[in-house]
């Protein structure tokens, strides 16, 4: 029977705690449920029965729309506001402020580090980005065309095959090396599966570089002794990095969480994460604004592209976040950056596009009604793009960055007592129990 209005629940306290009262118009009997940071426990739930067969009742929440599966002190996220802090601190200011490795450290550790923490961080990174030899072999296994996002994520499986002790996981010196390792390698694997892609040698980290200069260096050094990144886009790369570092309980990050809770050491934790991260729907989608951009052409042909979306013909990609309600914060410092980073490259026709495109959605009722705005991808492919990424590289720099946004998020799970391992429960639809008909007498 479907609750009526009358057992709308209200809320009460007990002994100083705020609680919910259910009704249950199936027994009429009610229920007071504790509330605690503004959440009721599911499990709280259980209770309401029929009768003493009765499982119990669960929540239904496909997507998890409206569930939290933790408690974080992370990341924050206000999406109607469009604000974004991580450990408190503003995404605004960080980006201003810090560089890439001191936002990593924040992430992990809660704090800004202090001059001494910031080197010895840096230093345990830096001397931490090569690879075994035999990762060169791996890579060159795969085809000449093969994805580098596909690769990373092979790569970073591969890993753990290297660094086994890394499944000591409740050991924090193994926890904290492996941390190292992670944010120290994950450029080298990205810039090695493009060396790869585009049959150039693989080029050594440079530990005389900062974190972004270095990646850069692997990326694209030819024959110079020593490469000399731009430092502007060395800078904006930087950037770029700390506004993809962490963003809660994303698609990615909850792929770390719900693998990472099997125990399994951190090295496949992280490739699952990547791997979720590889969609089209998270990751992927700002290589997806580069190809919409690329099959628009012209500004004239927008109004035709936008009724299309709004006929269901495709979706505006770059645009409408499951937690942004407003203008995603991040793609308001990227259009910034981008001009920046023009300067210097030369502007990317595509913009003229993308900011035409953005005019007109955000002046139509479809995208105004749905609060769809352009989201992180929407401009971050075009400076890629400027700095001569190639576009199937655009999911692969979202990893790098995000790497120590994955590590921040499994390590607070593995140390949260209330966590056990991910399984989430299922409303069974299928057929009741029956017998298997034989083969010839099946039709
Ligand atoms: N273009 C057109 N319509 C859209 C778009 C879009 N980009 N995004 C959402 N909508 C529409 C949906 O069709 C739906 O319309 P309806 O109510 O008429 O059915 C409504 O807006 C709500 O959208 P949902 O799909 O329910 O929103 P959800 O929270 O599940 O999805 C998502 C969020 C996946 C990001 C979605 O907006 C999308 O696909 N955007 C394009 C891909 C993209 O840019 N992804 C990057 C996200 S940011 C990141 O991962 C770093």
């Amino acid at each position: 029977m479907e609750p009526t209005a009358s057992a709308a629940p209200a809320t009460k306290e007990i002994n100083n705690i705020e609680t919910i009262s259910i009704t249950d118009n199936r027994t009429g009997k009610q229920y007071e449920i504790p509330i605690d940071n503004g959440t009721i426990k599911a499990l709280d739930l259980r209770q309401i029965k029929v009768n003493s067969d009765d499982f119990g009742m669960m929540t239904y929440d496909p997507a998890f729309m409206n569930t939290a599966s933790c408690k974080s002190r992370i990341t924050f996220i206000d999406g109607d506001k469009g604000i974004l802090r991580y450990r408190g601190h503003s995404i605004d200011d960080l980006a201003e402020r810090c560089t890439y490795l001191e936002v990593a450290y924040l992430l992990l550790h809660g704090e800004l580090p202090n001059k001494a923490q910031l080197e010895e961080w840096t230093n345990n990174i830096t001397t931490h980005t090569f690879v075994h030899e035999n990762i060169k072999k791996f890579m060159d296994g795969f085809h000449y065309d093969a994805n580098p996002m596909g690769m990373l994520v092979s790569t970073l499986a591969a890993l753990s095959t290297f660094y086994p002790s890394a499944k000591h996981i409740n050991d924090p010196k193994e926890r904290q090396l492996t941390i190292y390792r992670l944010i120290g390698k994950v450029p080298t694997l990205a810039a090695f599966a493009y060396r790869h892609s585009i049959g150039m040698p693989y080029v050594h980290p440079d530990n005389e570089l900062s974190y972004a200069e270095n990646f850069l260096s692997m990326m694209f050094k030819v024959a110079e002794p020593k490469y000399k990144p731009n430092p502007i886009l060395a800078k904006a790369l930087d950037v770029l990095f700390i506004l993809h570092a962490d963003h809660e309980q994303n698609c990615s990050a909850n792929a770390m969480r719900g693998v990472g809770s099997s125990h399994v050491d951190p090295y496949s934790a992280s490739a699952a994460a990547a791997a979720a991260l590889y969609g089209p729907l998270h990751g992927g989608a700002n290589a997806e604004v580069l190809y919409m951009l690329d099959l628009i052409g012209t500004k004239d042909k927008i109004p035709e592209f936008i009724r299309d979306v709004k006929d269901g013909k495709g979706k505006l990609m770059g645009f409408g976040h499951r937690i942004y309600k407003n203008y995603d914060p991040r793609a308001k410092i990227i259009k910034r950056l981008a001009d920046q980073v023009f300067e210097v490259t030369g502007r990317n026709p595509k913009l003229d596009i993308a900011l035409e495109l953005e005019r007109i959605a955000l002046e139509d009722d479809y995208f105004i009604k749905r609060k769809l705005y352009p989201n992180v991808d929407f401009y971050s492919g075009l400076i890629y793009q400027a700095m001569k990424f190639p576009v199937d590289m655009f999911p692969v720099l979202f990893a790098i960055g995000r790497m120590s946004g994955w590590l921040a998020q499994w390590q607070e799970m593995l140390l949260d007592q209330e966590q056990k391992i991910a399984r989430p429960r299922q409303v069974y639809l299928g057929h009741d129990q029956r017998e298997v008909v034989s083969l010839s007498k099946r039709s």
